[in-house]
């Protein structure tokens, strides 16, 4: 069974057992501020959890793109990704322990065909918060598994959550495929790294919720969450050692042997690196909340992947930019699944490979640099986080690649020196950021709202225009202008700047009603609203229609007609990041 059978035969067995399939979310979390990325399949359905009816129903399984940041220099072993799929399955107050741990033992031994005796399972020993798991003890020993076969852990490997700060949470049971060799230890157990215990599906009780005062309390309804890790059960069913075996792997890692003219198990670290990052890179990139390599937040990490990656495919001697050659396989292979990516590849192949560029022409000089920095050390063998800083503020270095430099010659960063300049730096241009878009959206005069629907007939303007494909990548309203970015990775003719304009000055003067309807989300899509929709399930949407030009959900402000705009003015057209174009525009009468 390879990945694609198992994505398959996930969903099919819990169709089976009455869930509803929903779509993967965004890998850039919409409404949770308390995380970066989408780490779980849970997060997009934290306000399901939480008691909010979900318009699907109560039983949902779905296979989701996930991002993990925390072990980004563990990358290269043979287990940690940074980008994974996750099959999960979740009872929104509906069955609970008993019916998940069923449901989960008759997939993994009828349909992945996993002989009872190759598991092992783990359940909660207890504390303060909640009581022995005793009944997922009896639930795993009623199934045939025996004492030797069921552990005992605290919190540390058997409660799960929150994803954030906050939010559900609870006990867990964790599944592990036993490869059958010798215990490592009288005390070898699941919890044990020597390998002989792999985690292969995680069943979580949800019926907590942790406060941001630390406490827990009991949520409304017992919910359970599920997250299989794809890429290691795929090694699994495809009888190989790692994922980077699997056939998800195997054509990146063929890819980047052409590239190099070098073999893969000579150099399988280097391999590892590269083939993960830019996997993770290409999903970053490819979401249609996709973000760019920049200084903050997501856009660092992204900046952060494609540069590691930079550097190790100059490890392997791989000249020139090639990054977007590997891109183009992942595309390949993954777009019939995520068909987002095939929607946006020319935002993907251009964004990496202006990255890539950039950095290649100061990665030769930091090198140098750097080196010479290592070499100054003497005795002390600590590279301060002043010089840290400078490799990344002058060469743009990221704190991995410094640290993997001094590593390579027996040295060591100050990182937590580096990490205190990093962050006074971040927050610098944060407030700076701040203090420049100051009075965004959130500022509701005339002006603001006759310059957001202006906004909507700009969208609406430039996929009739240039493409269907044009995706809104940002925007941003002051009172005096509007800023659109959007992905086009070409300047804009002026006929078709003029074009454009005469479509959007054409609607005001048409004086069209902008009507406000709450839709169901469901009926909202059907009816070819746009407006990013995966993983949004509120029961209802707010759908603002002008009729014959736009149909977008928002959430407001928008005047009540166009002819309330009174005029549009286009005043530049230009580069915002790599394949992403910016149009600032102007209302009134002109
Ligand atoms: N949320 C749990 C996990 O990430 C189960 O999906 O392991």
């Amino acid at each position: 069974m390879n990945a694609k059978e198992l994505r398959k035969a996930y969903v099919d067995f819990f169709l089976k057992h009455g869930h509803a399939h929903i779509p993967s979310a965004s890998l850039i979390p919409e409404n949770d501020p308390t995380v970066l990325f989408t780490t779980a399949g849970m997060q997009p359905l934290v306000p399901y959890l939480l008691g909010q009816k979900h318009p699907a129903g109560k039983r949902l399984v779905n296979y989701q793109k996930c991002l993990r940041t925390g072990d980004i220099e563990d990358v290269g072993d043979s287990s940690h990704l940074t980008f994974f799929e996750m099959l999960g399955n979740w009872s929104l107050g509906d069955y609970f322990k008993e019916g998940s741990i069923k449901m989960s033992y008759e997939l993994l031994t009828d349909v992945l065909k996993i002989d009872i005796n190759s598991l092992a399972v783990t359940a909660f020993e207890g504390n303060e918060n909640a009581p022995k798991d005793m009944e997922t003890y009896h639930i795993w020993k009623g199934l045939g598994f025996g004492d030797d076969q069921i552990f005992f852990y605290g919190m540390k490997d058997n409660w799960w959550g929150p994803a954030g700060q906050t939010g559900p949470c609870g006990p867990d049971t964790e599944i592990f495929f036993d490869d059958g060799r010798q215990k490592c230890s009288p005390t070898c157990g699941p919890s044990c790294r020597c390998g002989k215990y792999v985690e292969i599906w995680n069943n979580v009780f949800m019926e907590y919720n942790k406060n941001a005062d630390g406490s827990y309390s009991p949520l409304s309804q017992k919910n359970v969450d599920t997250g299989m890790g794809l890429e290691r059960v795929a090694a699994l069913m495809e009888g190989v050692k790692t994922p980077y075996d699997t056939g998800l792997f195997v054509p990146i890692i063929e890819k980047i042997e052409e590239l190099s003219g070098k073999r893969y198990d000579e150099h399988v670290k280097d391999f590892r690196i590269i083939a993960d990052h830019l996997r993770a890179a290409t999903f970053l990139l490819g979401d249609d909340m996709g973000v760019a390599p920049s200084k903050m937040d997501q856009g660092y990490i992204l900046r952060r992947l494609i540069r590691r990656a930079s550097r190790y495919m100059r490890r392997l001697e791989i000249d020139g930019c090639r990054m977007a050659d590997v891109s183009r396989i992942i595309i390949d292979r993954y777009s019939d699944v995520y068909p987002e990516l095939e929607r946006n590849k020319e935002f993907v192949f251009a964004s990496i490979a202006s990255e890539e560029e950039k950095f290649n022409k100061t990665l030769d000089r930091g090198l140098r640099i750097a080196d010479r920095m290592f070499e100054d050390l003497g005795d002390t063998k600590v590279l301060s986080g002043e010089l840290a800083f400078r490799l990344y503020d002058t060469f743009g270095f990221p704190i991995e690649l410094t640290k993997e430099l001094a590593d390579e010659r027996g040295m060591t960063v100050d990182q937590k020196d580096f990490e205190n300049r990093f962050k006074e730096h971040q927050e610098r241009s944060r407030a700076g950021a701040e203090h420049k878009f100051k009075g965004g959206l959130a500022d509701c005069s005339d002006e603001t709202t006759k310059l957001h629907t202006a906004t909507h007939l700009l969208n609406a303007a430039l996929r009739q225009v240039l493409s269907a494909d044009i995706m809104q990548k940002g925007s941003n309203i002051t009172s005096e202008r509007l800023r659109f970015d959007f992905n086009f990775d070409r300047k804009m003719t002026p006929e078709e700047i003029q074009k454009v304009s005469d479509i959007v000055n054409d609607a005001i003067k048409a004086g069209i009603d902008v009507v406000c309807e709450e839709v169901p989300y469901e009926e909202a899509k059907r009816c070819g609203a746009i407006g990013v929709f995966e993983g949004k399930y509120e029961d209802i949407v707010k759908v603002y229609r002008i009729d014959g030009v736009s149909m977008e959900m928002c959430g407001g402000p928008h005047v009540s007609n166009t002819r309330d705009i009174g005029g549009f003015k286009i005043q530049k057209e230009e580069s915002s990041a790599a394949g992403v174009r910016r149009i600032k525009a102007v209302v009134g009468q002109f």
